[in-house]
């Protein structure tokens, strides 16, 4: 037993070893095809920010979850917790140059000192996709389809997902017709965003309480009272008479035909319970949950007009979303779609004495300069293990270098999954002009 001290990992991190990684890999590159299908660009910014871009913009629960410090400069920073605010910040400094509208998408690393629970972690991986410079909810409706066909690119159907989709905007137009003070609004959407983590009693006491907002009970009452059938038919039925709910009601029900036409109807519908906790969202706001219900939300986004002004830019629109790696990966694994790991090299070459080795060695170099991937062993290992580490690498093919064959010029080939072997000769693996694989050389004889 070593005398020293053994490190565990922080709760909440996670390491990643080959298999977790490829997995990890797998989600990511999903992402990245399905994003560059829409035309949407990579780019990524510093996982340190300034604490102020956070406190004032993201709203309490999230600012309550921050990893904070003094660094040496004594600048308050915070490793960032989301994206969004990165985005604009960096946008804010460069926007005018840029087309509109601009389509860019991130898969940065997020920390939150979150509470340990199922799907939520102290650190993971975030695709964000964001389009900035479009008001029209033609936009909205693009940025959900990105999630979605992200989710489908993973194999995931609209037997596993749905997406629900709220609007604070007509939101807000029933609170109105609910005499509600439009002052008291942010708050409310804060109480609500708990809906389905809190009691009702607790939600009512947020809301009416003097403690809370103190909207009075009536108004709670009545508040709550809609949030018991927060359905579009509702709305439209109840709240008729008000302008503003109409008006935007139909501006909802075209964005939904938008969808419709993209080949999105079966994944999406209408939910006002979804209202989101980060304070910066202006209109349509969407979570993706798996349609089982047994788990947190895998995605949510939104749009939210007003932050790149508040981080000094111009007062441009802007709408995405963000997908976490933790609940989709345990997702993708209760559905049985998790691909087979299967790791591999393209040669292994056996010296069968050390004689052989310094061939061993030339053979690498060249094939690798050709792009293929080559072990040999370092150690000196017997044939038998030199076998066994060709299949535990799962090298394709191995290429044996016995003395006979090396002093007339050839090696053996072999090639893994059907067992053929064939002669090659040596010149063919040493010079790189010849270019041709030894499977492919095999395959042609
Ligand atoms: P969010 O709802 O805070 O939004 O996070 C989006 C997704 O990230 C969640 O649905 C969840 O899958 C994942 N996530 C969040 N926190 C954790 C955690 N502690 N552990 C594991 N996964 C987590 C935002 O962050 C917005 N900035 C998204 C956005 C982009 N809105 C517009 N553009």
């Amino acid at each position: 037993m070593s005398a020293y001290r053994k490190y565990a990992k922080l709760p909440g991190f996670r390491d990643f070893p080959p298999e977790e990684l490829a997995f990890r890999n797998h989600i990511f590159d999903a992402w990245r095809r399905v994003a560059g299908r829409y035309g949407y660009r990579e780019y990524d910014g510093p996982p340190l920010e300034e604490l102020e871009l956070y406190t004032d913009k993201s709203g309490s629960e999230i600012v309550g979850q921050l990893y904070e410090f003094t660094d040496k400069g004594a600048r308050r920073v915070a490793l960032r917790p989301e994206m969004t605010p990165s985005l604009a910040r960096i946008l804010a400094g460069r926007s005018r140059a840029l087309r509109k509208p601009i389509r860019w998408f991130s898969i940065p690393q997020l920390f939150r000192y979150e509470r340990q629970q199922r799907g939520r972690l102290r650190e993971h991986f975030q695709w964000n996709v964001d389009l900035v410079g479009e008001p029209g909810t033609g936009a909205d409706a693009e940025v959900l389809a990105v999630a979605i066909d992200g989710l489908r690119e993973l194999g995931l159907g609209a037997a596993d997902i749905r997406a629900r989709v709220s609007d604070r905007i007509l939101l807000s137009g029933v609170f109105a017709a609910l005499e509600v003070p439009p002052g008291l609004t942010p708050g409310v959407f804060a109480a609500l965003d708990r809906i389905e983590r809190e009691p009702v009693e607790r939600i009512h006491e947020r809301l009416a309480g003097p403690g809370g907002l103190g909207l009075g009970r009536e108004r709670a009452d009545a508040v709550l009272e809609f949030f018991s059938d927060p359905t579009i038919g509702r709305i439209e039925r109840d709240f008729a008479g008000s302008p503003r709910v109409a008006e935007r009601g139909a501006e909802l029900r075209q964005y939904e035909s938008v969808l419709g036409d993209l080949g999105f109807a079966d994944f999406v519908e209408f939910d006002f319970s979804i209202v989101r906790g980060l304070a910066y969202y202006t209109g349509i706001v969407f979570e993706i949950f798996d349609r089982a219900g047994r788990f947190r939300a895998i995605c949510g986004g939104g749009r939210y007009d007003r932050l790149m002004e508040h981080v000094g830019g111009d007062r441009l629109s802007a709408v995405g979303f963000g997908m976490g790696d933790v609940v989709l990966g345990e997702v993708v694994r209760g559905r049985g779609l998790l691909p087979e790991y299967r790791p591999g090299v393209d040669y292994y070459i056996i010296s069968i004495s050390v004689a052989e080795a310094p061939l061993a060695r030339r053979i690498a170099g060249v094939q690798r300069r050709l792009g293929r991937s080559v072990v040999y062993t370092l150690g000196g290992k017997s044939v038998k293990k030199q076998f066994s580490s060709a299949a535990a690498l799962g090298a394709g093919s191995v290429i044996v270098l016995g003395p006979d064959e090396v002093e007339r010029g050839v090696a053996v080939v072999r090639e893994m999954a059907s067992g053929q072997e064939r002669e090659i000769p040596i010149a063919e693996l040493t010079d790189p002009a010849r270019g041709k694989s030894p499977s492919e050389t095999l395959r042609a004889s």
